[in-house]
């Protein structure tokens, strides 16, 4: 077997079930998941009918380099949302579909890395840990950036050493975070593709939450954008990813698409080629419908603005905790040890929340996620607000 997979760490949810074994929880108290990361907003249903009107494409393989219309739709779409200007996406060259972000993380990594013994794939910490495990398997080191409060849950890329950004490969960069929700800022994105210049590394920029923000005049900007203002029309060493999955409530769609540099994409579509991860096409045609709209994506935002509001609202006061830029978590302080908290509160609130410190990694003695805990407010409102009343009676009992 490949040695490297000795090398993966458990995923965080099995460690919260080891967390959890043995746990009692009160019986007359429903369980509310605050720990899954899965949009649990109803899909749209034009893009379910619009796959079921498809369902004759079964019997076609689909390509690698997906539809025309799609990437066309695609390309159309990021001009729309990222000031990109019209022409500079050419869709046969700038777009790939991918089958979900997750998918296509790990695929990038293996195809960008050069497995020389030194290579580096910088990433934030905490994470998601598709971006520790893609680099291991393709035979390079993760080298994490802690993202705490004192910068604003960033990386603080002024700190990193000139050797690191000299065996950087790929920068990871995830914005809005998971899980801390934070915003890379436009001017922090411009100051990482000159870097990436200097030192010629790539910068995959993870953005599948970038449609799930409050200000509704205020997009958050992503590295298209940044590539816009710079006059980068090439979008040399910047690749995006984006996903339908949290922007349309699509997770088991599996649709999203990569865009950037021609020059990376080319020798990926080989990579992806031979891997065999072609997006079918009846999934392809429902893609298409559901980038073409923007109307379910506004209501979507809707529903996370009021869950938001409402559960800070509940939990103020109680609990260290802000509102994010963007995505759908929290990134709560705990007062005391995140694992502790999160044991306690199940068995005394059947609420499950993810301890801080399986999503980070311990450098230098300092664990990011240390005295945090992820909640995702993925399920309905009600349920959101009766968990965190029961987040304060948990606090307020234990204070007590
Ligand atoms: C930061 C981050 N990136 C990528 C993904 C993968 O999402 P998908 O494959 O559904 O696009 C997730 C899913 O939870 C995520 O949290």
């Amino acid at each position: 077997m490949n040695r490297a997979l000795d090398l993966l760490q458990p995923y965080p949810f099995e460690k919260l079930r080891a967390l959890l074994a043995g746990a009692q929880p009160p019986a007359d108290k429903k369980a509310i998941a605050l720990s899954i990361g899965e949009p649990k907003h109803r899909s749209p249903d034009f893009v379910a009918k619009a796959l079921a009107d498809n369902l004759d494409q079964l019997a076609v393989y689909p390509t690698t380099i997906g539809l025309p219309a799609l990437r066309e739709a695609i390309a159309g779409w990021c001009e729309r949302r990222f000031g990109v200007p019209a022409g500079w996406l050419d869709p046969t060259k700038h777009v790939l579909p991918v089958n979900g972000t997750r998918e296509a993380l790990f695929a990038f990594t293996q195809a960008v890395v050069d497995r020389s013994p030194d290579a580096l794939v910088v990433s934030p910490n905490p994470f998601y840990q598709i971006y520790e495990g893609a680099t291991l398997l393709a035979g390079a080191t993760p080298h994490y950036l802690p993202c705490l409060a004192e910068n604003g849950f960033n990386p603080d890329f002024d700190a990193v050493p000139a050797d690191v950004w000299q065996r950087c490969q790929i920068l990871f960069i995830c914005s809005p975070g998971n899980p801390t929700g934070a915003l890379v800022p436009l001017d922090t994105l411009k100051k990482l593709i000159a870097l990436a210049d200097q030192y010629d590394f790539v910068i995959a920029a993870d953005e599948c939450y970038s449609e799930l923000y409050f200000d509704e005049q205020n997009p958050p900007a992503g590295l298209l954008n940044a590539c816009a203002e710079l006059g980068r029309s090439d979008f040399k060493r910047c690749v995006v990813f984006h996903s339908l999955s949290k922007r349309s409530n699509l997770p088991g769609l599996r649709s999203g698409f990569v865009a950037g540099d021609a020059e990376i994409l080319k020798p990926f579509l080989l990579y992806r080629t031979y891997h065999g991860c072609a997006m079918p096409v009846q999934t392809q045609r429902a893609s298409i419908a559901a980038w073409n709209d923007e109307e379910h994506v506004r209501a979507n935002r809707v529903l996370y603005r009021e869950k938001f509001d409402a559960v800070l609202e509940v939990l103020g006061g109680a609990l260290e905790v802000e509102r994010p830029d963007g995505g759908f978590y929290l990134w709560a302080k705990t007062p005391v040890d995140d694992a502790t908290f999160t044991r306690e509160l199940f068995e005394r609130e059947h609420v499950t929340v993810v301890p801080g410190s399986y999503l980070s990694r311990e450098v230098d003695g300092v664990s990011p996620g240390a005295n945090r805990v992820r909640m995702a407010l993925v399920a309905p409102l009600a349920e959101c607000v009766e968990a965190a009343e029961r987040i304060r009676n948990y606090l307020e009992t234990r204070q007590g």
